[in-house]
C-alpha cells in the first residue's frame, strides 16, 4: 500500500466502494460493516481533499451533495416522455385490451403488468458508462436538470458494469419508501419543521432543492420501468428492457406480470392490489404494456400517451363522514396540529374517528367548516387525512374553524414558524410540550421506562411533580402514592424503572432529550 500513488489509491478506493455498494443494493449482501464502508469513504475523502484533481464524477465522494445551486438548468430530452392514460375500471381496461386486439389484428397479444409507483418520473443518462445527467419529465421535452439531487440516491450505480450499454438513457421513478417517509416526517416533528403530506410530496420537494446536501440527507430511493435509448444493443421488448435493467444493476418494480389476454390483465391488477400494500413504496396503480416493441409500434400514440400502455388507478382508500369539531395538538415543540374528530366510520380495515388536517393553511385552503360532510382518505400506513369537503352538501349552519391565537392549554399568545405554515406554543413550560418531552423520553426507542406510560406521565406533569425529565430522578415512594390507581406493586416498578435507566447507553438518553436541530 505504501508505494502505491494517491491516484492509484484513490482509485482503488473508488472500486472498492461502488462495488461495495452494487453488493448491498443489488446482491442485498455485505462484505464490510458499515463502519468499514464510512472508514473507506473517508479515506478516499480526505485523498481527494489534498488532491481535489482526482476527483471523478463517479467517485462516491459525490453523493453527499455540494454547494447550492441559484436555479436548475433545462435539459431536452432525447427521446420524449409521455404520461399515459389512466382508466379506473375493469370495463375500461377490457375496453383497452380490445382496442389493442383490433389495432394489431389477432386475439393473443403479449403484455406485461408492473406496479404504478407513486413518485416523480425521471429520465437518467449514462454516457460511456457514467451517469451524465438526471432530468425531470418537465412539460416531457424539456426538463429540470437535477442531477445533484439524484447522485445522492446510494442505489442508483454511478458508472455502469461494462457488460451494459455505455451509453444509456433509462426511464424510471424517485420515490420515498414509507418507512423512510415516515422517519423523515417524525424527524421534522422533532426539529419543529412542517410535516410532508404524503412520500410523492416529499420527493418532489426534494428533488427541487437547490442545495444537494438537504437531496443528500433524506430518504430518496429509486426504481426503472423503462428505456430511452441503449447504444449498440437491439432491445425487442419490455421483458428485455427488464432483463437489461438487471443486468446494470437499475433496480426495476419488484413485481411483474405477463400475460395475453383480458382476463389475464385483470387477474394480475387484482393480484397487484392485494400485494401492493407490503411493497416498501406507494403505489397507485397498475401499468399494462404491450410487450412487444414492434407490436408497440404498430399501435402508435396520441399526442400525448402511447396507444400500446395504459394505467390502471386503484380508488384511493376513502369514505364519507361528518366533521363533528377541531381539537388542537401540542407537539413536543410546541406545534398547534388541528385534527378533526369524526362521526366514525369505517376505513380499509379500521374504523376511523380521527383525522389529521395538517395545519391551519390547509383548513383555509380546502375551506373546511365544523359540520361539513367531507371526504377521508387513507394512503398506505399513513394517518387517515381529511382530502376535500362536500360543498354541495352544506345546510349553511357550518361554522369556520376558529385559528386560535392562544395555546389552548398554557394560553399562551401563538407565533408563527419561519415558514408562515405551522402555529406555535412559545411556551416551553407549557405542560402539554412537558408531557410530549416526557412520553419520549421514556418511550421504547429512549430510555425505555417501562410503567410510565402516557396516563402515568399526565399526572405526574398535572400534579406539577415533575416539569423536566431531571425531577424523575428525585421522584420517591411518598410522593408516587399521590398518583391515581397506582398500588404499592406499580410505584415500586415505577422506580425500578426509572433506576434501571440509569444504566441505559448514552445514545438513549442523547436521543431522550430530544434537543432541537
Ligand atoms: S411507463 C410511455 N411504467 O406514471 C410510458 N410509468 O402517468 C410512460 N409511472 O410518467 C410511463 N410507474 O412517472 C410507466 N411502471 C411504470 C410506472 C410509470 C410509475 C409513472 C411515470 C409516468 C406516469 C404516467
Amino acid at each position: 500500500m505504501s508505494d502505491e500513488s494517491p491516484a492509484e489509491r484513490a482509485a482503488f478506493l473508488r472500486e472498492e466502494l461502488n462495488r461495495h455498494n452494487r453488493l448491498y443494493y443489488v446482491e442485498a449482501r455485505t462484505e464490510i460493516s458499515d463502519q468499514e464502508f464510512d472508514a473507506l469513504l473517508r479515506e478516499l475523502q480526505e485523498i481527494e481533499t489534498a488532491h481535489p484533481e482526482l476527483i471523478t464524477p463517479d467517485s462516491p465522494t459525490q453523493r453527499v451533495g455540494g454547494a447550492p445551486i441559484e436555479g436548475f438548468t433545462q435539459i431536452r430530452h432525447s427521446v420524449r416522455m409521455m404520461s399515459l392514460d389512466n382508466t379506473y375500471s375493469e370495463e375500461e381496461m377490457t375496453a383497452f385490451f380490445a382496442r389493442v386486439q383490433k389495432g394489431l389484428g389477432r386475439e393473443k397479444v403479449a403484455c406485461v403488468v408492473e406496479p404504478k409507483v407513486d413518485g416523480v418520473a425521471i429520465s437518467i443518462r449514462y454516457e460511456d458508462g457514467q451517469l451524465k445527467h438526471a432530468v425531470t419529465r418537465g412539460d416531457g421535452t424539456v426538463g429540470d436538470d437535477v442531477t445533484s439531487n439524484v447522485k445522492t440516491i446510494r442505489r442508483l450505480p454511478l458508472k455502469l458494469p461494462t457488460s451494459s450499454p455505455q451509453t444509456f438513457e433509462v426511464r424510471g421513478e424517485v420515490f420515498m419508501t414509507k418507512e423512510g417517509f415516515a422517519k423523515l416526517n417524525d424527524e421534522r416533528d422533532e426539529a419543529g419543521e412542517a410535516r410532508f403530506a404524503n412520500p410523492r410530496n416529499a420527493t418532489a420537494g426534494t428533488l427541487k432543492q437547490l442545495d444537494s446536501r438537504i437531496a443528500a440527507r433524506r430518504p430518496l430511493d429509486i426504481v426503472f420501468y423503462g428505456l430511452a435509448s441503449a447504444e449498440g444493443i437491439n432491445v425487442e421488448s419490455q421483458s428485455e428492457v427488464h432483463q437489461l435493467l438487471d443486468d446494470a444493476g437499475l433496480r426495476k418494480a419488484d413485481l411483474v406480470w405477463r400475460t395475453d389476454s383480458a382476463e389475464g390483465i385483470l387477474e394480475a391488477i387484482r393480484d397487484l392490489d392485494s400485494k401492493r400494500k407490503s411493497l416498501p413504496y406507494e403505489t397507485d396503480g397498475a401499468v399494462v404494456k404491450v410487450d412487444a416493441f414492434g407490436d408497440q409500434r404498430e399501435l402508435g400514440e396520441t399526442s400525448k400517451a402511447p396507444r400500446w400502455a395504459i394505467a390502471y388507478k386503484y380508488q384511493a382508500e376513502q369514505a364519507i363522514t361528518q366533521l363533528l369539531s377541531v381539537d388542537i395538538q401540542v407537539g413536543r415543540t410546541g406545534a398547534l396540529t388541528p385534527v378533526a374528530r369524526l362521526t366514525p366510520v369505517f376505513l380499509s380495515g379500521s374504523t376511523v374517528s380521527n383525522a389529521t388536517l395538517h395545519n391551519f393553511e390547509e383548513i383555509a385552503r380546502k375551506d373546511i367548516r365544523i359540520g361539513d360532510t367531507v371526504v377521508i382518505e387513507k394512503a398506505g400506513e399513513i394517518i387517515p387525512a381529511v382530502v376535500m369537503v362536500k360543498k354541495e352538501m352544506r345546510t349553511g349552519t357550518e361554522a369556520p374553524v376558529p385559528v386560535p391565537t392562544a395555546c389552548p392549554v398554557c394560553q399562551t399568545e401563538v407565533r408563527k414558524d419561519e415558514e408562515q405554515v405551522v402555529l406555535r406554543c412559545p411556551n416551553p413550560q407549557c405542560p402539554e410540550q412537558v408531557k410530549r418531552r416526557m412520553e419520549h423520553f421514556v418511550s421504547r426507542g429512549a430510555m425505555d421506562l417501562r410503567g410510565l406510560g402516557e396516563s402515568v406521565v399526565a399526572q405526574l406533569v398535572d400534579l406539577g411533580l415533575v416539569k423536566s425529565v431531571s425531577d424523575l430522578y428525585q421522584l420517591d415512594e411518598l410522593t408516587l402514592t399521590r398518583l391515581e390507581r397506582q398500588g404499592t406493586k406499580s410505584i415500586q416498578n415505577i422506580l425500578k424503572a426509572i433506576e434501571d435507566s440509569k444504566k441505559q447507553d448514552p445514545w438513549r438518553l442523547l436521543f431522550g432529550l430530544g434537543i432541537l436541530h
